[in-house]
């Protein structure tokens, strides 16, 4: 049976920065307010004429680059995002063609802000059972595509980007490689964080109408801080590792105060917990992805490091993973 490395890795972001200066002048809401409540300073918005995809294909081939890979190397394609480019087909068929992939199965995962843990873990499985060698993971959002600007308390938050893995196939004996990995989710909260027209239930009622993101913020920020901080200390129990043994936190970049307290609750030092979100919100699916390729540039995430991924979202839904880089 194979392990399942991390072969390459790569993020993009669009250029267009929203500031919550411009958020100031179309909604009633301070830059003080959401730095304070949320650590977002500014976050990136894709232009009118792209879409998902387009995110996708920029972050696949930095990826694949970083792997040293071609896209005829690659055997799946997984994309995890919440915003397809249309409700079908899935980014990932697209992103077959743009990449100019081999006719190799592709196909979307649709779970929330959790996606790219979920891919990953799909990913890791096809390579234990030798059904690929070379797997594309994306996480991609365009969220400023769905998000309603005249409500404040969702509008400060979420933005777009992706980011991308290449999962390869390697000998078990190698050190590297995922390592474990959990998923959780509770239906009861179906709707304290969902997406409100566009879809089959509201077209069965005669009451269509454009998509926009529909949050419970409060209650979602206490589900999310617990959820994810049981979810990492049972990942790291079960798998008999301690705090001290792990060089970094990644987790969901929702809002930095659900990061702190996150990291508080299971006792990591802030210097070991990555954050981006003050310079690109909450981005969904891309953010884990987007922090590590950022982390690595920055010279902190390192070949050989241990490192917990931990997400919640929609659903709800959350999950954590641990692998060594
Ligand atoms: N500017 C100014 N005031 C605001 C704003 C704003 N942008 N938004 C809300 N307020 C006001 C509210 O109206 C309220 O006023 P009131 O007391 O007069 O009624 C006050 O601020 C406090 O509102 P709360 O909702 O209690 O504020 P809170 O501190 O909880 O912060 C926030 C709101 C930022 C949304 C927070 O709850 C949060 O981040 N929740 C988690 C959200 C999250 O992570 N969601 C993503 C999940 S991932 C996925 O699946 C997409």
């Amino acid at each position: 049976m194979k392990k399942a490395i991390i072969s390459g890795a790569g993020s993009y972001v669009p250029s267009t920065i929203m500031t919550n200066q411009d958020l100031e002048q179309l909604m009633d809401t301070s830059h003080e307010w959401i730095a304070t409540r949320t650590g977002i300073h500014e976050r990136r918005v894709i232009d009118s004429t792209e879409n998902t995809s387009d995110l996708a294909l920029k972050a696949s081939l930095a990826a694949l680059e970083d792997a040293g890979l071609q896209p005829m190397d690659i055997d799946l394609i997984i994309v995890a995002t919440e915003t397809p480019d249309h409700m079908f087909p899935p980014v990932a068929t697209k992103l077959q063609s743009l990449l100019g992939c081999r006719t190799v199965g592709a196909f979307d995962v649709h779970s929330t802000c959790v996606g790219f843990i979920s891919a990953l873990q799909i990913a890791e499985q096809y390579i234990k059972i030798g059904k690929a060698n070379h797997i594309l993971v994306v996480g991609a959002d365009a969220l400023s595509k769905i998000v309603d600007y005249t409500d404040r308390s969702t509008a400060i938050l979420f933005a777009d980007g992706a980011g991308a893995f290449v999962v390869s196939g390697a000998d078990q004996a190698e050190s590297e490689g995922i390592i474990d990995s959990t998923i959780h989710s509770d239906g009861q909260f179906y709707e304290d964080l969902y997406v409100e027209g566009g879809s089959s239930r509201e077209r069965d009622n005669s009451d269509y109408t454009i998509p926009k993101i529909k949050m419970n913020g409060n209650k979602i920020f206490k589900l999310a801080v617990n959820a994810m901080s049981n979810n990492v200390k049972e990942l790291l129990v079960r798998n008999d590792v301690q705090y001290e043994e792990i060089d970094w936190l990644i987790p969901h970049q929702a809002n930095q105060r659900i990061i702190d307290a996150v990291a508080r609750n299971v006792e990591f030092p802030q210097q070991k917990v990555i954050s981006n979100i003050k310079y690109f919100g909450n981005n969904s699916a891309a953010t884990i992805p987007l922090a590590f390729t950022m982390a690595r540039k920055e010279g902190k995430v390192k070949k050989g490091d241990r490192i917990v991924l931990t997400a919640f979202g929609g659903g709800l839904i959350w999950g954590s993973l641990l692998f060594q880089y």
